[in-house]
């Protein structure tokens, strides 16, 4: 039933290209041609930016099949099958050798494995020496106060939900280095649940009997109506981290 709301919409969480290119170019010592990971990429918005982004080559991991098949039909149709590869894989146990990656990237992603195991058990991919950097977006409380509608809500559906400052913390002690962050602005938000949204109405049309479905329908559009009333008290936040290695 998610996949069936989630198909063909053409990002499948929070974000905008201007984000990614923002993110990207606070990484200012990357190496000229690095090879990027990118994990969790769904239907690849920002694989795609990515590749418009660096000479390097790119690896998009992700578990489920259709989101890589549309992708592989994109690079195919856009020449680039020797910059991009695509890998069905999971980011809990990541086919990948030590210090292969300069650059891990994920967005909206993270939160499947939880952000600090997901900080610990990807930083070994990552080649030594402060300049390979990992890019994660993960939901943050923007206040410190928040109404009990929408703290509720999230301690329900995400309780990892922390605020940047404790995610910076735990970015800290899991041997990274804070280079940069920000908040993904709104528009980013909009550009993931407008398309959202008009499934939702196409699909209460063509299941109108199917209880469940429904109650799946019901349950997007309240996580959306929530943005719109609480957008000020949660957002995405892009960290920019750079592995720390003692000398
Ligand atoms: C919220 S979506 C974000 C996708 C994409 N980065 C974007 O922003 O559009 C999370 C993605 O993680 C993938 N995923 C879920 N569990 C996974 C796992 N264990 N390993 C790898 N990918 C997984 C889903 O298939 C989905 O494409």
């Amino acid at each position: 039933m998610f996949f069936e709301i989630h198909k063909d919409i053409p990002r499948e969480g929070p974000g905008n290209n201007e984000s990614t290119r923002r993110a990207f170019h606070m990484l200012t010592d990357l190496t000229v041609h690095p090879h990027v990971l990118d994990v969790g990429c769904g239907p690849g918005m920002q694989t795609k930016e990515l590749a418009n982004l660096t000479d390097g080559t790119i690896t998009a991991l992700d578990r489920h099949a259709p989101f890589l098949q549309k992708l592989d039909a994109w690079i195919a149709e856009n020449g680039l099958t020797k910059k991009i590869k695509t890998v069905q894989g999971d980011m809990f146990d990541l086919p990948f050798e030590e210090q292969s990656m300069d650059l891990i990237w994920s967005e909206g992603a993270i939160y499947i494995i939880g952000f600090e195991r997901g900080l610990r058990g990807w930083r070994k991919l990552l080649k030594p020496r402060g300049y390979l950097v990992l890019v994660v977006s993960e939901l943050t409380w923007l206040k410190e106060e928040r109404p009990s509608e929408i703290e509720a809500f999230w301690m329900e559906n995400y309780p990892g939900i922390k605020s940047a400052v404790a995610n910076e913390g735990i970015a800290e002690h899991a041997g990274y280095q804070l280079i940069n962050h920000f908040t993904l602005p709104e528009a980013g938000w909009w550009e993931y649940y407008r398309p959202l949204e008009q499934r939702v109405e196409m699909l209460r049309e063509q299941f109108p009997g199917q209880v469940n479905m429904l109650d799946a329908l019901d349950e997007t559009q309240r996580e959306i109506e929530l943005y719109k009333k609480y957008s000020a008290y949660y957002g995405y936040t892009f960290y920019i981290l750079q592995r720390q290695d003692r000398e």
